[in-house]
């Protein structure tokens, strides 16, 4: 991938007046603002919606000083940041008290990333000479799903300059397509690690670095957005379907007339019911996760009465890929019930 240098420079410009910039990541597309400047993290907000008590992720080149960060590194942070950084996992740590509260939602936390997609590095090489924070939770509207191509962000939120945002950095599709893994490090004394977010980084493979298996959040667990019932939804109604019962539900909704759409990722789905509005995802948890998003916004687009999802395996390299779909098809009971 190019990177184009002139428009990296003009974006870390805007950010450092305070602007908006959105910009590719290899999970998702970011909002970004600069991190230290609390209006500029407040018009974050305002253009997604988002409630102010939702903490945001603060975005660090490679060898950036994480103690203008946080009050401490453990040695797990350290040895995950060896393993896995740059790359898609974000860690929760204790927040330096001169990082600004709106940026972490008014928590004592830090969301922490090192993004590996060269468009992002090198604006957080450019941005205040490497030493600043892009904080920037997904371009997206509260709980809609997260863009993963530039034209995605345009749809958010208008074109760069009209609407909230002032500039979009186009790094083509994102390779990852679900967002970083979450793993709060910020209570290991009382609670150990803790998984917030599974994404692509699974648990075992955060296992094997650290030594021990990170627990399931607990109640007390620092907040995430990603984790609200509701979220990464399109418009359109979405029903995870076994797929021993996903030939029954297409029957019965085509004989009542219902219009539908169908994600698929077992292939003896691919020849059925031609005349369908349909995606078929690879059958590999890598290749599913890099169009999801995509899938999901190009048949929200076709505006069927319900999107039917074909429930992917339940292994745990799908754990993610699961965990959003859960949270897209919040209501799939209740969505069919309702057509049927
Ligand atoms: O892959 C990603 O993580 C993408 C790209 C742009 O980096 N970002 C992303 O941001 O997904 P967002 O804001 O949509 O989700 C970030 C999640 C939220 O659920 C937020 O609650 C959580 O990270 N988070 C951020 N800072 C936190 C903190 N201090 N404590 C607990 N959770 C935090
Ligand atoms: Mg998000």
């Amino acid at each position: 991938m190019t990177v184009d240098t002139a428009a990296i420079a003009r974006a870390a410009r805007l950010l450092e007046q305070g602007k908006l910039v959105a910009l590719p990541t290899e999970t998702v597309y970011g909002l970004g603002a600069d991190a230290s400047n609390p209006d500029a993290v407040a018009a974050i907000f305002a253009a997604k919606g988002r409630p102010s008590n939702h903490p945001v992720i603060v975005h660090v080149a490679r060898d950036a000083d994480l103690s203008c960060w946080t009050t401490q590194v453990p040695r797990e942070a350290r040895l995950l940041i060896d393993a896995f950084w740059p790359g898609p996992l974000t860690l929760i740590l204790p927040r330096a008290p001169q990082v600004p509260a709106a940026v972490a939602g008014g928590q004592d936390t830090i969301g922490l990333r090192c993004p590996a997609h060269p468009v992002a590095q090198a604006l957080l090489r450019e941005f205040q000479q490497g030493q600043g924070g892009i904080a920037a939770p997904s371009a997206n509207r509260f709980g809609h799903v997260s863009p993963t191509t530039a034209q995605h962000v345009i749809d958010e939120f208008g074109a760069p300059g009209v609407g909230p945002v002032a500039a979009v950095l186009d790094g083509g599709h994102c390779e990852v397509g679900i967002e970083s893994t979450i793993i709060d490090l910020s209570r290991l004394d009382t609670h150990g690690p803790v998984l917030l977010r599974p994404g692509q980084i699974s648990a075992a493979q955060i296992a094997e670095v650290i030594g021990r298996m990170p627990a399931l959040p607990d109640v007390a667990a620092p907040r995430v957005s990603g984790s609200l019932d509701a979220h990464y939804a399109p418009s359109t109604p979405v029903a995870l379907v076994d797929s021993s019962a996903l030939t029954a539900t297409m029957q019965q909704l085509q004989s009542s007339g219902v219009k539908f759409a169908l994600i698929s990722c077992s292939e003896k789905f691919a020849e059925k019911f031609a005349t369908l509005h349909r995606m078929h995802l690879p059958a590999d948890p890598d290749g599913y996760a890099h169009g999801l998003y995509a899938s999901l916004r190009e048949m929200d687009a076709r505006h069927t009465a319900v999107i039917l999802v074909e429930r992917p395996p339940q292994q745990p390299a799908w754990q993610g890929i699961n965990d959003r779909l859960r949270r897209a098809a919040f209501d799939s009971a209740g969505v069919l019930d309702k057509l049927l």
